[in-house]
């Protein structure tokens, strides 16, 4: 096999671990880092390991949870809750020995506001760390300063009695925004990144980082279409402001002073182009894709989203793609209409063969839907607010069912979020003994990535562009072919290729249907109902 010498992260499958949820050592209920690195062996390295390359943990650091770890109140600590900053060592450590990679999150657009920073800056008016954050007089009538919402609902200003302003938070209140507009803000996030660098870390997963500058003037946005009051504004002043690019050029230039880091950020809306801009050798490594999340179960929803990233980051760029994660419902659930089993092959099939770099959310392996939770249950604070009209975020971080024990081998306490209500028939444990899973395929499916040198290299090309059952594309470079087709459909299809295929050359190396008759013609492929393959060939 011709040795690749692409940059790891290009090659590398990612799983993204929401630390709450996955595994807890000491029966308090959240998933910990000791529990974590007691299940690495599953991830990697382990007889029947899943395989994955690097991780993504969600946030680590104290909190006092208004956000569940996204309102940070100190960014270079690890909460008591989750372990100790020994712990955190370990399991790099561990993790490096296996052969995987850690991704930290890190949430600079906005802290807690226990953090001592805002503390501090919410003390007085005249306090040093005043301008750390976006405070500003009241308009007449003590109005906020402009109609800027917040994404969780309401206005994006909170007065503060004791010194007579307001301060900007985009998200809860207790989410303060900090200001970048101050260089001694990004100066001392710059240093967080080093502390966590110089910890052994790879990399970082970076939170809605389009947001970390607004306008200086603070101008209403514009009116735009839309439901929730975020999305009736046009988001021109509270986001993407030119200034980001000379911020991620400092952030890059710390990663790249240090050998093989990696970042990708997490931006609003789905704006390929927009991602573009802020992807090259001096900005971001990646942007997470998140347009399948909007995609029906339907080839030509796919199809245009794959091809509008493709030709929006073009050859020198890197799309990164992912199914499911902690602030979507789970695809599973989202395409509940189809056979669950059939959806988790052939998206997985989709997630891992194209090009760019796969994000797996945990549990997505065994197939794991949404957890189905009352009102009572909620914990999340937008689901909180707009039950039921948006049920919030909860249903998909719920614990991964490991076996069939009590509370699915989670914990031995009492689980934060209730499990999925039948984990004892549905688990990791099940799954890994049987032939047939899900987890299975995905494992398969991840070996085979590895092994197929244009899975990871080659480039992309759609060979049916209007078929409505199914998908039929290759990853080629010059020296190997892997051809995919994926049935959405439950009928058995014939797909048209816009190229002449040569039947005999081909190779079929997985189909997620135990018994497939799936077959290439001259001009075009036969898949079972909702089969996906993948042949491949030499050229
Ligand atoms: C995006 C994160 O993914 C989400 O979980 C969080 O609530 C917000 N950013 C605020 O940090």
């Amino acid at each position: 096999m011709k040795r690749s010498n692409q940059p790891w992260w290009k090659e590398a499958v990612f799983y993204h671990i929401y630390v709450r949820s996955f595994s807890d050592s000491n029966g308090d209920g959240l998933g910990d880092l000791p529990g974590l690195i007691s299940r690495l062996d599953y991830l990697k390295g382990g007889e029947d390991s899943l395989g994955i390359d690097a991780l993504w943990l969600s946030p680590v650091y104290p909190s006092p949870d208004a956000d569940f770890g996204y309102d940070i109140a100190d960014y270079c600590n690890i909460d008591p809750r989750y372990g100790t900053m020994q712990d955190f060592d370990r399991l790099v450590e561990s993790a490096h020995q296996r052969g995987i990679r850690i991704l930290m999150d890190l949430v600079f657009n906005h802290t807690s506001d226990q953090h001592p920073w805002f503390l501090e800056s919410r003390s007085t008016r005249n306090n040093p760390k005043r301008d750390w954050y976006i405070w500003h007089d009241p308009k007449r009538g003590r109005k906020p300063p402009n109609n800027w919402a917040s994404i969780f609902g309401g206005g994006a200003w909170e007065f503060d009695p004791a010194t007579s302003q307001y301060y900007l938070h985009m998200f809860v209140k207790q989410q303060p925004d900090l200001n970048w507009r101050n260089p001694d803000v990004p100066a001392a996030l710059m240093d967080v990144v080093r502390f966590w660098i110089d910890r052994g870390v790879d990399g970082f997963r970076l939170d809605v980082f389009n947001m970390w500058y607004k306008h200086p003037d603070l101008p209403n946005n514009p009116p735009a279409f839309g439901i929730r009051p975020f999305d009736r504004q046009k988001h021109v002043n509270d986001m993407d402001q030119p200034e980001m690019f000379s911020a991620l050029k400092s952030f890059r230039a710390i990663l790249d002073s240090s050998r093989e880091k990696t970042s990708v950020g997490e931006l609003f809306g789905h704006d390929p182009d927009l991602a573009a801009a802020y992807c090259g050798k001096d900005k971001l490594h990646m942007v997470f894709n998140f347009e399948f999340s909007d995609c029906r179960f339907s080839p030509a929803a796919f199809r245009n989203a794959i091809q509008r990233w493709e030709a929006s980051l073009g050859e020198d760029q890197w799309p990164c793609y992912v199914l499911s994660n902690h602030d979507l419902n789970r695809h599973i659930t989202r395409y509940a209409k189809h056979p669950p089993n059939a959806v988790a092959r052939i998206t997985a099939t989709l997630l891992l063969t194209l090009r760019g770099t796969p994000f797996i959310y945990y549990g997505e392996e065994i197939g794991l839907p949404d957890t189905r939770l009352e009102r009572s249950q909620i914990v999340d604070p937008p689901g909180q607010r707009y039950w039921p009209l948006y049920k919030g975020r909860d249903s998909a971080r719920c614990p991964l069912p490991w076996d069939s024990s009590p509370n699915g081998g989670f914990t031995s306490g009492q689980p934060w979020l209730p499990l999925y209500s039948n984990f004892q028939q549905h688990n990791v444990a099940l799954q890994q003994s049987s032939p047939d899973s899900v987890f299975a395929f995905y494992r398969r499916m991840i070996q085979l990535r590895k092994e197929i040198p244009a899975l990871t290299q080659g480039r992309y090309r759609s060979l049916n562009d209007s078929a409505t059952a199914g998908m039929v594309y290759l990853r080629e470079t010059e020296t190997q072919q892997a051809l995919i087709g994926l049935n959405f459909s439950n009928k058995r299809v014939y797909l048209n290729s816009s190229e002449t295929l040569g039947p005999e050359s081909w190779f079929q190396i997985i189909s997620s249907c135990t018994d497939t008759s799936a077959s290439i013609a001259a001009g075009g492929i036969y898949l079972n109902p909702y089969e996906a393959v993948v042949w491949v060939r030499e050229r």
